[in-house]
């Protein structure tokens, strides 16, 4: 064959690891260190960074994943769309502007399609803003705890991060973040990790406050009770990012857009690969985005299995879990060790995050709302850790 022995090795090895769902260690970060620049010559900063840690993917099934705020389902058109793709959708490069989903999106917010950007998830596009924005000496603004994304962003861009400590019960800062110069601001409503809403009168009040580009990172939005949409007409300095991770239940395909000023629009596609939307994505984003019934029968369920879970984490656990409009509940262990609670969900098979990185989340837990038969298998788990006497009884 053309490629020879040695490929033919290469090619079974890649089939046999393909077959045992073959997965690759993550770096094991924090791990700044020296770099041995003798052959390859790494950027300082970069071999300085400690990368973002995305959490665990198992590749293998019989997980309960609760740990990464995907959907537990999608929609069933969605899935049909992938299905029906032929040998075109993979030969031929996509659409470069994604105009499909692009169309659906400008109707849905009221706006020309010169202000949509759409992208490989909402990432994507967050990285492409900061690197259309932010040039060298400018300032990224965001919150600590949130997204931990950004400031990883900001360095790798070569931008100083100025992440302002959220207030008490994850209250925004609002008048440090006016008052904070960037050539952006990052809020995210519901915010990661405690899904707190940050109403849009406040998010109107820091465009107001002379901010040169406010993002508002709606990722969770469509479980929450309100969204900053209706501030796009006022504001030319507002961007709105989403997802098709959460609500449509896309994370595997990665769908994300924004919606903001059309300068803005203008430089991120110039910025961004040609084709960073795969074939299958826009076809499947397409199709999600029209399925109305399923996304809203899907996202009511979330919030009233996440209403259900949280008065029953206090009321029969003691725990705290903070009021979220997100789909996942961030839960303080108290007296209780989160680390211990993880490792034995671990053992049942079920994931949760920790949250480490700031003192406040340092003993909790965030854990996504999953489905019915998810949740009823969690709160079990939960019970015979931390009341193993009464369920002995
Ligand atoms: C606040 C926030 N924004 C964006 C994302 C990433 O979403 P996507 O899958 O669209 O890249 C996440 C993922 O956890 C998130 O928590």
């Amino acid at each position: 064959m053309w490629f020879g022995r040695a490929g033919g090795r290469w090619l079974s090895s890649i089939v046999r690891a393909l077959g045992r769902g073959y997965t690759r260690p993550w770096p094991s970060h924090p791990r700044p260190r020296e770099i041995d620049v003798e052959l390859v010559r790494i950027r300082k900063d970069i071999a300085r960074l400690v990368g973002y840690v995305p959490g665990e993917q198992p590749q293998e099934p019989g997980w309960i994943k609760l740990n990464t705020n995907e959907s537990f389902e999608c929609s069933p058109a969605a899935l049909e769309a992938v299905r029906s793709l032929g040998a075109v959708e993979l030969t031929r490069y996509p659409d470069p502007l994604c105009g499909g989903v692009t169309a659906i999106l400008a109707e849905s917010f009221g706006v020309g399609a010169e202000r949509v950007v759409v992208g490989n998830g909402s990432d994507d596009i967050v990285n492409l803003i900061i690197r259309s924005v932010c040039g060298p000496g400018d300032r990224l603004v965001c919150t600590r705890p949130s997204y931990s994304l950004y400031p990883v962003l900001a360095a790798i861009q070569g931008v100083e991060a100025v992440e302002i400590p959220l207030l008490e019960g994850f209250a925004l800062p609002l008048r440090q973040l006016c008052s904070t110069r960037g050539a952006v601001a990052f809020v995210a409503s519901p915010n990661n990790p405690a899904g707190t809403l940050y109403p849009p009168d406040q998010v109107a009040e820091l465009c107001r406050s002379g901010q040169n580009l406010v993002v508002v990172d709606e990722a969770y939005v469509e479980f929450a009770e309100t969204n900053c949409a209706g501030l796009l007409e006022d504001f030319p300095n507002l961007c709105i990012v989403r997802s098709l991770s959460k609500a449509y239940g896309l994370a595997g395909l990665r769908v994300g857009y924004m919606v903001g000023p059309p300068d803005l629009a203008e430089a991120v596609l110039k910025v961004k690969d040609s084709y960073n939307v795969n074939r299958a994505a826009q076809a499947a984003a397409i199709a999600a985005l029209g399925d109305v019934d399923w996304a809203r029968t899907t996202w009511q369920g979330v919030i009233e299995r996440r209403e259900r879970f949280r008065t029953l984490l206090e009321e029969e656990f003691g725990l705290r879990a903070y009021p979220s409009q997100a789909n996942f509940v961030l839960v303080d262990f108290g007296g209780k060790s989160a680390a211990a609670a993880q490792e034995s969900l671990r053992n049942k098979r079920i994931l949760v995050r920790r949250l480490e990185g700031a003192p406040i989340t340092r003993n909790c837990l965030r854990i996504t709302i999953g489905s019915e038969s998810e949740m009823a298998a969690l709160v079990e788990a939960l019970r015979e850790h931390l009341q193993p006497e009464t369920v002995a009884q």
